[in-house]
Formats: C-alpha cells, structure tokens, sequence
C-alpha cells in the first residue's frame, strides 16, 4: 500500500481540471445523442473506472436510455498491466437488437475493451460504440479504437474522476497524474 496520504492530493499535477472535463464530456454528449438519431440506447459502464465519467455522461446524452455496467479487470493491484482479461460481472439484460454505448474512464492498452467488443458482439446488438474519456494510443498492442475520445493523452498513469491507484483517489474531481515519486 502506497504510503500517499489522501492530503497530498494537491501536489499532483493536474492534468485534466474538472471544468475541462465538464466541458468535454458536455460536447461528447451532444455528438452522441446528434449520432442515436432519437434512438434509445442501452449505456454499459465498466466498473469501477467508468462510473463517474458515466453519471455525467449519461446527463449530457438526453436520450431514452438504460444503464447496464459490467466488471473486467486487465489490471494487477498497482500500475502494471497483466495483460489477461477476467470477467468479474457480466451484463444484468439482453441486450440483443439494442443500441449499447460501452462507456470506459481510459482505453489503454485496448485488451479490456477488445475482450468486451467481442463479448457483446456475440449477444447481437443493433450498434456498438464506444466512448472513452482517456485515451492513451501509444500503449495499444489490441486494434481497437474508441468512436467517441474525450481526451488523447501521454503515457501517464492518471487518477481521480473514477481512476485509482490501488482502489484510491476516484472521488478526485479533478484528473491529476501520479508521479512516480507519489508512491515510492
Ligand atoms: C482500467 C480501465 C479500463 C482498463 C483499460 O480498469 O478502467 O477498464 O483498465 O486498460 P486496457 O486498455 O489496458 O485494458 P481496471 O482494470 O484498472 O479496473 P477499474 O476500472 O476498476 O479501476
């Protein structure tokens, strides 16, 4: 356990500030709802990252919509990808014929959602897109893009705004990166 005390949240360096992010989301948003055409969708939120980015999200959308969440986990407790894909909670309804938005907080490597298209492909859904807040495509090693991308970022391990480290710092408002030296 990192011996990084909630207090010194200040000294990360912000990288994203919560009105960047409201802002972002907001225009996400509109271009989702222009791309439904008034059809529903089912929104799939992908624990525990995408929970916060799909409460407003989902806000900004406006459309006739159900929330379904799923839990993948690609992580090892920390900072280092392990690069295998456990599915911890699948969907709770069909979701066969409908329009789903799979809503992720960063799409990183690409293996979870790459394992999670394939997934939900298989039930036979009218559409799949994806949203992501983060992207980081200098990590890909899965072909896999988002269709909606809220930011492109560097290769920084980033929390806050539904992102942990070793489960902490998701109920930042802002998205600060944890500098190395935050946890050594
Ligand atoms: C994070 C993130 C994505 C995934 C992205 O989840 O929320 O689901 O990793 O990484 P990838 O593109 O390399 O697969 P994590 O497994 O850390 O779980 P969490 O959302 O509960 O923090």
């Amino acid at each position: 356990m990192p011996e990084t005390l909630l207090t010194d949240v200040e000294q990360l360096p912000i990288l994203f500030s919560r009105d960047q992010i409201q802002a972002r989301v907001s225009e996400m948003g509109r271009q989702i709802r222009q791309d439904l055409c008034g059809e529903p969708a089912v929104l799939i939120g992908v624990l525990k990252g995408a929970a916060i980015f799909l409460a407003d999200l989902a806000r900004s959308i406006e459309v006739d919509c159900t929330f379904d969440f799923v839990s993948a986990s690609s992580y090892q407790s920390g900072t280092r990808s392990s690069g295998a894909v456990q599915l911890i909670k699948d969907l709770d309804e069909p979701i066969e014929g409908k329009n789903i938005l799979v809503i992720e907080d960063i799409l990183d490597t690409g293996v979870t959602l790459n394992f999670l298209y394939s997934h939900f492909e298989r039930h036979k859904p009218r559409s799949i897109r994806i949203a992501a807040l983060l992207d980081k495509p200098s990590r890909r090693i899965q072909p896999i893009q988002a269709d909606y991308v809220g930011f492109q970022i560097p290769n920084e391990f980033v929390v806050g705004y539904g992102m942990d480290y070793a489960e902490r710092y998701r109920n930042l408002p802002d998205i600060r990166i944890l500098t190395p030296n935050a946890v050594s």
